[in-house]
């Protein structure tokens, strides 16, 4: 099939797997029946799925699994994560359940503003446009009062607008550059609402402004968009203890252990490539559960990674310290997450991962995502500078390679007892199940 099709938006779910299935495959019947295989048995539930975007075909599973005992200030939570990767929630598990006897997770939010911008060309004189500016600044509030009403009434709202003259990175570039605090919304609506009204304003006044000449009167207006770089949407985690009270089963030695763990953070603060997953790492944790509860991770990721380069060099987000005789492991990422809208009212196991948090405002939940990325980076480091990370992680993978062979239940049972004390490999695995069927 090399040719365009026309109208696809238009045909119903029906036709458009018909499309697909006669187009693509050998046998079309098949990938009909993969496709319905995963359609929801309640319509209602189906129909929510299929109209949350386009060309709706089927649903995309992935699990949601949850990760208990996590004590955030003196209280325990059950965090919910959404993810594919096998050691994920087990890791989060574990690492939840020894800063649970260790004081836990102490967090705090360091601030919630969100950002937007109004990007225009401006072809004049600078100190024109600052006097302009500051005579219409006013009215750029008043003017988006029916679009700020209901925030504000939530305390929440538009913090401030500043001009900023980028001159001197493309020519005549300027932006409105505007900061919003949106309460526990993610308020991407809100931000972008906002500006366009700002966008418009902006216009509408020049126009008509008399100190500016014909050029100067005809801004143009290039785009009105918020930011997902939010370095002042911040929430720190962190954990401590006496490097004595480290000691379980694989830290026999917690001097040597804190002082490794605290060398392996060091390296990803100084070298990029290894900050790259070490801070992947910290997103297995934080993605898991922004995704559960409804938030747009792609959003949450372009942030967190900006900031992990704010320094003019990417590294890594979290930091750890040994300081007389305590270990002390934290970071601070910019997370704008919301609780309330978009999905969060929409997607019924969306509103189950939030019940199941307890309701939390938005930044209650900045708090917990912040802790599941820590502790999702306390795991990896600690299996990277003790057992190794494959020990876990093929542990884990065993039941993906028994699927891959549709293993029967004698099978798997005999191939965990037999990998019990071994290593994993999946060449180990295979092996083995040619023995056992043969
Ligand atoms: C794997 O998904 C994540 C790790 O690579 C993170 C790390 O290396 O720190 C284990």
């Amino acid at each position: 099939m090399n040719q365009a099709v026309s109208g696809f938006s238009k045909l119903s779910k029906e036709e458009k797997i018909a499309w697909i299935a006669t187009t693509y495959f050998s046998t079309p019947e098949n990938a009909i029946e993969v496709l319905k295989n995963y359609w929801n048995s309640d319509e209602k539930i189906q129909k929510l799925h299929d109209e949350f975007i386009e060309n709706t075909i089927s649903n995309f599973y992935i699990p949601l699994g949850v990760a208990p005992n996590f004590l955030i200030n003196g209280k325990f939570k059950t965090i919910p994560m959404a993810i594919e990767e096998s050691s994920v929630v087990a890791a989060a598990s574990k690492a939840a359940k020894f800063w649970s006897t260790r004081g836990g997770f102490t967090t705090r939010v360091i601030n919630t503003e969100k950002i937007g911008q109004v990007h225009f060309i401006f072809n004049g004189a600078t100190e024109k446009l600052n006097a302009f500016f500051s005579k219409i600044k006013n009215d750029l509030f008043t003017e988006t009062e029916s679009i700020t009403k209901n925030m504000q009434a939530r305390g929440g709202g538009i913090l401030d607008i500043i001009l900023k003259d980028k001159t001197d990175v493309i020519p005549n570039y300027y932006q409105l550059h505007v900061s919003f605090e949106t309460k526990d919304s993610m308020g991407a609506n809100f931000i972008n609402s906002c500006l366009e009204q700002f966008a418009k304003t902006l216009k509408e006044k020049a126009s008509g402004y008399e100190l500016f000449s014909e050029t100067e009167k005809d801004i143009q207006i290039v785009m009105s968009i918020l930011s997902n770089y939010v370095p002042n949407c911040l929430v720190r985690a962190e954990v401590s203890c006496p490097i004595a009270d480290l000691k379980e089963k694989h830290i026999t030695n917690p001097q040597e252990f804190a002082e490794k763990f605290v060398q392996a953070v060091r390296i990803a603060e100084v070298e990029p490539f290894r900050a790259v997953t070490h801070n992947k790492g910290i997103m297995n944790g934080v993605d898991a559960v922004v995704l559960a509860t409804g938030n747009d991770f792609r959003a949450v990721e372009a942030g967190v990674h900006a900031y992990a380069s704010r320094n003019g060099q990417y590294a890594s987000l979290s930091h750890a310290k040994i300081e007389n005789g305590v270990f002390s492991f934290w970071m601070e990422i910019p997370l704008a997450l919301g609780t309330v809208g978009g999905l969060t009212s929409l997607h019924p196991l969306v509103k189950l991962a939030l019940e199941m948090l307890e309701k939390p405002s938005a930044q209650e939940l900045m708090q917990i995502v912040a802790v599941a990325g820590l502790a999702q980076n306390f795991a990896a480091l600690r299996s990277l500078t003790t057992t190794g990370i494959q020990d876990g992680h093929m542990k884990m993978h065993l039941n993906n390679i028994l699927n891959q062979f549709d293993a029967t239940e004698d099978e798997r049972i005999a191939v965990r007892n037999h990998f019990k004390n071994q290593t994993v490999s999946h060449s180990a695995v295979v092996d083995l199940m040619n023995q056992l069927r043969n």
